[in-house]
């Protein structure tokens, strides 16, 4: 299993790195994507707060250097951006003006959460709330560039809509013990039915906006980041309280692409698989050889500016204490779009979401 999953992760990596220049149109029109620092491409560079990254070592294998991405390279969405075919990488809603709004803008926002409350010791964030009230001006936007609702409606519904947020509902929210705790409130499992049901409302708020094509990923082994290893393994490589309660939330996610599914039915949701994708790389020995950030950090976990970083960025599993590399971004990425094994997406891949005639 070990080398099956490095050889097929080697071969994912190459694919990409391999993959042409788009030629001609990308596969969807558009491209929307909401989340946390996962996704992240500059939105929070204006907000007081000290989840914000643009400086080096951050970017410094980006093209553009440091743009606010929480990465050395590219992160997940700048993939998914190329393996649709686009030509450029989607503009953080932040600083896109005219038609980006048509095309597609980012939303994510480091240390946002589910939840409003989330990351708020960090200082400002653009929760997943706040995302889709900026969604909503990306709609009216549509209608006053595409002439009347009808179009606009039209459009917004061949997009590919992505989403990558919780972990910091967990990180920054219920493993703080000093926070307003979440964790004084809920078990792990009431916590992840509460966390749900939230982000289903929201899921159908942005149906209500027009989305018809939706991938939703399920958060990745966050028991097992640098940050969280700090709590204490308990013998084990990882913080296996904090990746099983992360699980407990990853399948009710799944059940409730099921029945989103079910209710709206002129709309398909996806799930993808993070974890496994992710844990297959995660063996206990490669965390014990590869487990350490790249960076140098500072308390706060996030690099300290201006250091250089390690030299061979892809022989790490995480950049700083809460991040990975682009190469763990690619892995997630690819088989997130074509997937490798059966249960990376459920109950089918991106390439076959963005087929799909709704
Ligand atoms: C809306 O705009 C489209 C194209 O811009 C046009 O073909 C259509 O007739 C318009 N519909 C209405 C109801 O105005
Ligand atoms: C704690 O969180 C709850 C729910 O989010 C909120 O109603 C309450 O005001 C918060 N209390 C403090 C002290 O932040
Ligand atoms: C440590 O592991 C033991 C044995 O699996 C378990 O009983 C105990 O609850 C664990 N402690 C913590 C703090 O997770
Ligand atoms: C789907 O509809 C059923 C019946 O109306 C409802 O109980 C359930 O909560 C809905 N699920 C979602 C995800 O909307």
């Amino acid at each position: 299993m070990f080398y099956l999953n490095n050889i097929c992760f080697i071969l994912n990596i190459l694919s990409v790195i391999i993959l042409p220049f788009a030629i001609g149109a990308p596969q969807v029109p558009c491209f929307f994507i909401f989340g946390d620092s996962l996704v992240d491409n500059g939105n929070n560079n204006d907000l007081v707060t000290q989840a914000k990254v643009n400086y080096l070592p951050y970017g410094i294998d980006f093209p553009l250097g440091p743009t606010g991405r929480f990465t050395n390279g590219r992160n997940t969405a700048d993939i998914l951006a190329k393996l649709l075919g686009f030509e450029n990488y989607i503009p953080p809603f932040a600083t896109a003006q005219g038609r980006d709004f048509v095309n597609g803008v980012n939303y994510g926002s480091g240390s946002a959460g589910i939840r409003s409350e989330t990351g708020q010791q960090l200082g400002d964030r653009i929760s997943l709330d706040r995302q889709l009230l900026n969604h909503k001006l990306t709609v009216s936007r549509n209608v006053l560039l595409l002439g009347n609702d009808t179009a606009a409606k039209r459009h917004l519904g061949k997009c590919l809509y992505t989403l990558v947020i919780g972990s910091n509902d967990y990180i920054n929210n219920y493993y703080i013990p000093q926070s307003n705790s979440t964790s004084r409130l809920y078990t792990p499992d009431q916590y992840a039915t509460v966390l749900i049901q939230q982000y289903s409302q929201q899921l159908k708020t942005l149906y209500n906006y027009g989305a018809r094509k939706v991938s939703v990923f399920g958060l990745g082994p966050i028991g097992c980041i640098p940050a969280m290893l700090a709590m204490g393994t308990n013998g084990s490589v990882c913080v296996d309280s904090v990746n099983n309660a992360v699980q407990l939330f990853n399948d009710k996610l799944k059940l409730r692409v099921d029945d989103l599914n079910k209710n709206l039915t002129d709309a398909k949701f996806i799930y993808i698989n993070a974890m496994e994708i992710m844990s297959g790389v995660l063996s206990d020995l490669v965390m014990i050889i590869l487990g350490s950030p790249c960076c140098e950090v500072s308390t706060d976990g996030l690099c300290i500016p201006g250091q250089d970083p390690c030299p061979i960025r892809p022989l790490h599993l995480f950049f700083d204490n809460f991040h990975p590399p682009e190469t763990v971004n690619l892995l997630v990425a690819t088989r997130a779009y074509t997937s490798l094994l059966s249960s990376d997406a459920y109950p089918f891949d991106i390439q076959t979401l963005i087929r799909l005639k709704l």
